[in-house]
């Protein structure tokens, strides 16, 4: 059995795969990457009930990866760059020969990721979902994910944002009338939490909804964008990434396991590195 860690900014996420199958799959908080990473593999050995012996190598990735030695709890720590293992787990859990693939974590990374196995970081943004995390607090000062997407469901954008209609009067170009001309550029007084919640979240999904956008039309990747990472899982980002995508007629998935995608490539990787060839 090989396990494969992502020790991200915020999450530390770990799979165990069989030969290509997924046969757990767990999430704690970072704390100390060493800690985070044997409390990890200690919750997901104890899930599916196999022994520590069971486990040939910890396949490691995600920023805090670099501060792991070479065996944790005496097994031995392979550690793979987070790129690759950011393409290889998007075409992995896609099932795609060729994907932009968007990592959407504390921050958002952009890979481009071919099956003959060139992976090509191609840039990215530090808005993502640490960027909800920190203007939350300071603006509403609440740090629960949930709430604040409750809050922000509810939320009316039209308190916080200049749209285009605002200042053209009309669609300008290909953005539509209700399309936003400036995020936070219409505040008014009387924004509630709900209205300054809903323009977080708005403001973060059309800046990565745009990125990817244009990434995905720079590479010839119109229908073949995979988004992961934990925050792809939240309904109110993907769903205005998904709108600013359509602007721009490029079409964008969310694969099963999303949010473990890191953590599966580094495993990938390394099986493929140890399988023998048939
Ligand atoms: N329940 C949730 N649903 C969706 N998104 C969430 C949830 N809880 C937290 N998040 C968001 O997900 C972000 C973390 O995502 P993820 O775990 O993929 O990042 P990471 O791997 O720790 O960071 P990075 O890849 O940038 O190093 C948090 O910053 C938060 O905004
Ligand atoms: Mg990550």
């Amino acid at each position: 059995m090989i396990v494969g860690v992502d020790v991200g900014g915020s999450f530390t996420k770990a799979v165990a795969l069989e030969g290509s199958s997924i046969i757990g799959l767990c999430t704690v908080l970072t704390t100390e990457p060493v800690a985070a990473v044997s409390g990890a593999l200690g919750k997901l050995l104890s899930q599916i009930g196999k022994p520590l012996r069971d486990v040939e190598f910890l396949a490691v990735s995600g920023a805090g990866a670099r501060f792991l030695g070479d065996c944790v709890l005496d097994i031995p720590v392979v550690a793979v760059d987070e790129i690759e293992a950011i393409g290889i787990g998007g075409l992995t859990l896609s099932g795609k020969d060729r994907a932009l693939v968007a990592s959407l974590g504390t921050g958002t990374a952009l890979v481009v990721a071919h099956r003959n196995g060139s992976i090509q970081h191609v840039g990215g943004t530090g808005v993502g979902g640490g960027t909800i995390r920190g203007l939350a607090q300071l603006i509403l000062r609440r740090q629960s994910f949930e709430v604040l997407e409750e809050l922000a469901s509810k939320g009316n954008l039209r308190k916080v944002d200049l749209t285009v209609g605002d200042i053209a009067g009309r669609p300008v170009g290909i953005i539509p009338a209700e399309a936003t001309a400036s995020n936070f550029g219409n505040l008014s007084e009387d924004a509630d939490e709900k209205d300054l919640a809903a323009g977080i979240f708005n403001l973060v999904g059309e800046v990565i909804g745009v990125v990817v956008s244009l990434a995905a039309k720079a590479y010839g990747l119109e229908r073949d964008v995979v988004l992961v990472g934990r925050l792809a899982g939240s309904r109110l980002v993907s769903e205005r990434i998904n709108e600013v995508c359509k602007l721009f007629k490029v079409s964008a998935i969310i694969p099963e396991n999303y949010d473990y995608c890191v953590a599966i490539g580094a495993a990938e990787y390394i099986r493929c590195k140890t399988t023998p060839k048939t």
